[in-house]
């Protein structure tokens, strides 16, 4: 595995983030259920997205890619795959697929890689069952997992913890069911399977619940319309330089064209908390997502608590949010975060263990962390095959005194595979 070595240098420049992951995931699988020509623009051309694609290649569906525009002609009906889909690292991909599949005529298996082969699934299984549908997963848990299409029910489903993911794959399922289906969220996830849907033509209807719950809600049959997408840059993959250049007095960063929808920017709140001196110009929404610019000026930051119905909200960012609190005075303290044990990797986990193994005191919280901030001294990390792992102490690496040598940082490339020159471009020595 190759290792990246970053030295100290201070973050200045522009920076145009990726297209934005999970939207371009969900550009492919709604594209590929809407009868006729879906057209995304600033694609995600990534690991996980390329995953998505030839899982629904291997469903009969066409996709032309030409650089980053993805051309979908998509289907009502889709075709049994001859072989195994591979989801590889990505939990959106398997995710919204067994929703997908539930109301196809036909049978398929799920699998992944060894990572996505430890994430739970019965979290969707359980409730595609509910609506009809056959699924099964290996342990009853884990990929791969077996769907069976049948004729669908609506169902009310109430979630113990949000997920995006688990909402969509009900969502989708109800779009083939009879009658309404309804999933409540205990706080809000990210919205844009419900976004594009409505972009799509179809029904979606929110309702705010008592504290801060949310209940989102289809009726099926419904038949997405097809439709042109222009994808943002993804607020996550930013995020990485956001957060370094927040904390790093003398940091001045513009990133342009980010999406800012408020699902999504909870770390902009929480670095504001810390002292953070970021703007956002220019906001404006585009095919049904707000885009805008980012202005950071560095600053040196203080320690901050997060809990509660933000984590939602910021849940793929603790990563490079705790890089930004091991430079800023004081203690951060994160909880209410547990989900973060079940993501590419256990994140409270490998987060503590690579803050500690940059020199920063840190311990793990049941359902968070604690960082001791300060100082950054510096060392070697290794990703463990998590691309927020490696890119979070990359950029830690330009915080560092001594610098930072992160080990596997190959897997950047499932969600940003110009990580690197990007890191290059922006760290003035
Ligand atoms: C995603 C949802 C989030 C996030 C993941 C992508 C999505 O997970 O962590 O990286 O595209 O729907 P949850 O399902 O836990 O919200």
């Amino acid at each position: 595995m190759p290792t990246l070595h970053v030295s100290p240098g201070r973050i200045q420049g522009r920076l145009q983030p990726p297209g934005d992951k999970s939207i371009s995931h969900r550009a492919v699988l709604l594209g590929a259920l809407a009868e006729g020509r879906t057209v995304a623009r600033n694609f995600l051309r990534a690991q996980d997205t390329e995953r998505t694609v030839a899982c629904v290649q291997a469903l009969g569906v066409a996709v032309e890619a030409d650089g980053d525009t993805v051309r979908v002609y998509g289907r009502r009906e889709w075709r049994a795959p001859e072989r195994v889909l591979d989801a590889g690292n990505s939990g959106t991909t398997i995710r919204l697929l067994c929703g997908l599949l539930s109301g196809q005529p036909l049978e398929a298996v799920l699998d992944g890689d060894s990572s996505l082969r430890r994430r739970p699934m019965d979290r969707v299984a359980i409730p595609l069952r509910r609506m009809g549908a056959e699924v099964e997963a290996r342990e009853g848990r884990f990929p791969p997992v077996r769907v069976r299409g049948a004729r669908l029910q609506g169902v009310r489903h109430e979630l113990p913890v949000a997920s995006a993911q688990v909402k969509s794959a009900i969502l989708l399922a109800g779009l083939y069911a009879d009658g309404a289906t309804a999933v409540v969220e205990p706080a809000a996830s990210r919205d844009h399977t419900e976004r594009l849907l409505r972009a799509m033509g179809v029904d979606v209807r929110v309702r705010p619940l008592a504290g801060g719950a949310v209940a989102v809600e289809v009726t099926g049959p419904a038949q997405p319309a097809p439709v042109e997408v222009a994808v943002p840059g993804d607020f996550s993959s930013a995020a990485f330089f956001v957060a370094a250049a927040a904390a790093q007095p003398g940091a001045e960063l513009v990133v342009e064209h980010v999406g800012l929808n408020p699902t999504r920017t909870g770390l902009l709140e929480v670095l504001r908390e810390m002292g953070a001196c970021v703007e956002v110009e220019d906001l404006r929404e585009v095919a049904g997502e707000p885009v805008g610019t980012l202005v950071v000026r560095g600053r040196r930051l203080r320690g901050v608590e997060v809990a509660g119905q933000r984590v939602p909200r910021l849940i793929d960012e603790v990563p490079a949010l705790v890089v930004a609190a091991a430079v800023a005075e004081g203690h951060t303290v994160v909880r209410d975060a547990g989900e973060l044990r079940v993501k590419e990797s256990d994140r409270i986990r490998s987060v503590v263990r690579a803050l500690r193994a940059v020199g920063v005191e840190a311990e793990e919280l049941p359902d968070g962390l604690v960082v001791r901030g300060g100082r950054l001294p510096g060392g070697a990390v290794e990703s463990e095959g998590d691309h927020r792992i490696a890119m979070a102490f990359a950029v830690a690496g330009l915080l560092s005194e001594g610098g930072v040598a992160v080990e596997g940082a190959e897997c950047a490339a499932v969600s940003f595979p110009e990580f690197d020159r990007w890191l290059r471009t922006l760290a003035k020595g």
